[in-house]
């Protein structure tokens, strides 16, 4: 990525990551990412906020070299992760009049993670500011956007916010600014169900608090730049919001076919009740497609077969991640088949307990679904329907 300018004394210097297509060995990326540094230019002292991956870090480099960075006074760390942080030990070396500037927290984490000698961290504490001479930087401390340490850069006289991974998308693109299209919104969602979700509930304040800032601009950490706020802040309101929709996510694997008859009959109940479905079958999908779909359903239900004693290890897998993300589903159940034996309904049951959730009869069978495992699936969609109809505002009946 060329070195661009965004605001007056700003200029973007980090590294597009066009072929990544994994995070933290985790996390898929269909389109890449980025890693964004700004260098900030005051009359005075000159800041660079955040830095690359290592990897990455040639792109840093050869953008510093023309950017004419002959000095860097201040490296602002705003979360200690090593994709923002990989080239820290390096940079320092170039730059050996340079502080870092942090808060406490990743302070602590810097020096784990990279041996980073404290007396070259200078911490901050929240709203408190850095004087560039024309320019100031101000600091507000948020944890848990995230990750313990994070916070937020504010450069006042240009109204931009460097908002860290808050607010950003795993999406590499030649656009310095976030264009409205399906590309961004499905890219900024995935990246907002795989990675900020858990957080939801100290996001709706940091929204609060970012647009106090009333920014004129928002440069994440992460993806393509917002020169329009309001459009990705609109977005997470509904995200964060406590309202869940007339929506079910069933997550499900199948070894010979009882699990999927059992599924297919609660999909096809559901629709003639009036409830939309997505039906994911986990071993062939990838996870950050099942992150999205949990955003906005009132309810979950995951459905196994039994291997050996216990669920399918995929759909274990899903349970897991779907505990993780702490999705604001207000209900949940599960379904769950066995030939000779098995505690599948209660293992997947327990790895769901960090769900604020009203747990919905399960539905089990032992070989292949009869008709009376097929009237408790109808009575399961009865009572998801009933449920739907007192929760969510978009219910509106069968077509
Ligand atoms: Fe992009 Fe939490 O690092």
């Amino acid at each position: 990525m060329s070195a661009r300018s965004v605001a007056p004394g700003v200029l973007s210097v980090g590294a597009i990551d066009w072929d990544r297509r994994l995070f933290d060995d985790l996390i898929p990326l269909p389109d890449g990412t980025s890693y964004n540094v700004f260098l900030v230019q005051g009359s005075e002292k000159v800041a660079l906020i955040d830095s690359v991956d290592s990897g990455t870090e040639m792109s840093l480099m050869t953008n510093l070299v023309k950017a004419g960075a002959e000095r860097i006074d201040y490296i602002v760390v705003n979360h200690a992760e090593q994709d923002h942080t990989g080239t820290l030990p390096l940079l320092l070396e170039m730059y050996p009049e340079a502080s870092v500037v942090t808060n406490k927290t990743c302070k602590d984490l810097l020096m784990l993670f990279h041996g980073i000698p404290e007396e070259r961290i200078t911490v901050v504490g929240d709203r408190e500011t850095l004087s560039l001479g024309d320019r100031t930087l101000e600091f507000l401390i948020t944890p848990w956007v995230h990750w313990p340490d994070t916070m937020l850069t504010y450069l006042r006289e240009e109204r931009v916010l460097f908002s860290c991974d808050f607010l950003g998308s795993h999406l590499a693109t030649s656009d310095l600014f976030v264009r409205d299209t399906e590309e961004w919104r499905r890219a900024a969602k995935r990246y907002y169900a795989e990675i900020m979700m858990p957080f939801r509930n100290s996001i709706k304040g940091y929204l609060e608090k970012v647009r106090g800032l009333a920014p004129r601009m928002i440069c994440p950490s992460h993806g393509p730049l917002h020169d329009d706020p309001e459009l990705v802040l609109s977005a997470y309101d509904g995200w964060v919001s406590d309202e869940v929709k007339n929506e079910v996510v069933i997550a499900y694997a199948s070894m010979h076919g009882s699990t999927r008859a059992m599924v297919e009959h609660l999909v096809d109940a559901l629709i003639e009740r009036g409830v939309r479905v997505r039906q994911i079958h986990v071993p062939s999908t990838e996870l950050g497609e099942l992150a999205m779909a949990l955003v906005d359903p009132a309810t979950i239900v995951i459905a196994a077969p039994t291997v050996l004693f216990g669920p399918h290890p995929a759909v274990v897998t899903a349970a897991y991640l779907t505990n993780a993300l702490k999705p604001k589903a207000r209900f949940a159940t599960v379904m769950t088949s066995y030939g000779w034996g098995g505690r599948s309904v209660e293992i997947l049951k327990g790895m769901l307990g960090q769900l604020k959730v009203e747990f919905l009869d399960p539905v089990q069978v032992k070989g292949y679904p009869t008709a009376e495992t097929m009237e408790s699936i109808r009575v399961l969609a009865d009572t998801i329907r009933d449920r739907h109809k007192a929760t969510t505002a978009d219910y509106i009946g069968p077509a």
